[in-house]
């Protein structure tokens, strides 16, 4: 039975708190109160049911409510809820997680720093690399270079390091000695080039400003191997990603990927990388690391970079209080166990042929530009017109259509503009695939219909 919940009296308040996304709430509009969460479903104090196709921000993998992650949780709790690690103390959870990681996470990643969400990760593993050619000497290597389109954090680094301009506004200028190169997007190409003949010229935009910047002062590489749900994850072209990385083994520069969105067995793989066999020296990884039960995140380098710092007797200076937490450290591992124990990543790889063949269905409506992407990490791309694949004006207002459809529909659905996102939790089932397509279906067919949107 669910608590009675004053859901009126609670949106009133809730002028007290900042929203934590923007736009602000916009005063006419009532948001709804979500009072508990069941596997891929969670239930608004009305009592009605939304089928989550966002994975609450693409964090629950494992769906909600689970109680093996709640009984390790508990436990923790009972027995020691929290004490920082590093200096004369270590906790159980904390370590076994590092060891877990060693295990899953391919190459030579092996050694984890824990941080408390996925902007920290990235913030940790971008210092990580300045500080560790600082430890070697090299001490004017600071140079990060980060492409455009790409979000990586919210916190400062994190920030600089993000190529999205509406996020970087208000806060320009950001940090010296970030530069940005154009995305690796074959459907957005920003040379207007096709694949087959492009002849991978975003690869060669990265290896000209490596040049401008001189190899010896750059630091590090930042990329996700697929760019998240802002742009719908675009997959990179053949080649680009091993190239990027011989760049890197070239001139020493460390590689940094942020699987914040797409590791944990999201593109049918446990980690993003292993589809191109290419490894980064660090990895970031948060969101889904902990299933959404607790904030945690870790910037994974390899055993070379964490012994730079032991030869040098140095520590890496990165301090938040509550990092490694071990209630945190608890959920990551009994998630990672239903991960493993349950063949989630195979399913992931086979909820992603069936998308491929049944979202291409929807490429009989004309809006439809692009359906992409692998495992459980799909977007359907609007388009005014599909040849010349020009945006849609207004924009996002089919988009947002198609999302208020399924809300009403009882479906979640997360769209960026005019990019509706698939990214459904990994133990979804076949009945729910078929009902998340179907009431996709007809919510792009509702705002096709003439007239339905304002201003076309
Ligand atoms: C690819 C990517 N990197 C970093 C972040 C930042 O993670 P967090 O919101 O947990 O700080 C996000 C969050 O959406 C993300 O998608």
């Amino acid at each position: 039975m669910d608590k009675q919940i004053d859901a009126e009296g609670l949106i009133d308040a809730s002028r007290h708190l900042w929203s934590n996304y923007f736009p602000d709430r916009e005063p006419d509009k009532r948001p709804k109160v979500l009072v508990r969460g069941e596997g891929l479903y969670v239930y608004d104090s009305e009592g009605k049911r939304y089928l989550d196709t966002f994975a609450s921000l693409l964090t629950t993998l494992c769906g909600h409510g689970r109680k093996e992650v709640i009984d390790a949780v508990k436990n923790q709790m009972e027995n020691l809820s929290y004490f920082p690690g590093g200096f004369d103390y270590i906790t159980e959870p904390a370590v076994r997680l590092g060891e877990r990681l060693a295990q899953i996470t391919p190459g030579d990643l092996s050694v984890s720093f824990l941080v408390n969400d996925g902007s920290e990760a990235s913030e940790a593993a971008i210092k990580m690399a300045r500080e560790y050619f600082h430890v070697k000497g090299e001490k004017g290597r600071k140079k990060v270079i980060f492409r455009r389109a790409s979000y990586h954090g919210a916190t400062l680094g994190a920030l600089s390091a993000t190529g999205l301009s509406g996020m970087r506004a208000a806060q320009d200028p950001l940090i010296p000695g970030f530069t940005h190169v154009m995305p690796a997007n074959c459907f957005r190409c920003e040379l207007g080039l096709e694949p087959e003949t492009c002849a991978l010229a975003c690869l060669k935009n990265l290896e000209a400003i490596v040049a401008w910047e001189g190899p010896e002062n750059v630091a590090a590489i930042i990329m996700d191997p697929i760019p998240g749900s802002n742009t719908g994850f675009p997959p990179p072209p053949e080649g680009y990603l091993q190239g990027v990385r011989e760049l890197c083994d070239k001139h020493g520069i460390l590689l940094i990927f942020d699987e914040i969105q797409v590791g944990f067995g999201r593109t049918g793989k446990m980690f993003c990388c292993e589809n191109w066999d290419v490894t980064p020296d660090i990895m970031a990884v948060a969101k889904g690391f902990s299933g959404g039960y607790l904030p945690l995140g870790a910037a994974i380098s390899t055993e070379a970079i964490a012994a730079a710092f032991h030869e040098a007797k140095e520590g890496f200076r990165h301090v938040h209080t509550y990092s490694g937490h071990a209630a945190a450290c608890a959920a990551a591992l009994a998630n990672i166990d239903i991960i493993q124990g349950e063949g989630l990543v195979e399913r992931a790889a086979e909820l992603g042929r069936f998308f491929k063949s049944h979202l291409s269905d929807l490429y009989k409506h004309e809006a439809v530009g692009d359906v992409r992407g692998m495992g459980t990490l799909w977007a359907v791309d609007l388009v005014a017109d599909r040849k010349t694949r020009t945006d849609r004006k207004p924009p996002g207002k089919m988009g947002g259509l198609i999302s208020k459809y399924c809300r009403d529909a009882g479906m979640i659905l997360r769209n960026n503009g005019d990019i509706l996102v698939i990214a459904p939790a990994l133990v979804m089932t076949d009945d729910q695939a078929e009902e998340m397509i179907g009431v996709l279906d007809e919510a792009i067919a509702a705002a096709m219909v003439p007239g339905a949107i304002e201003g076309e």
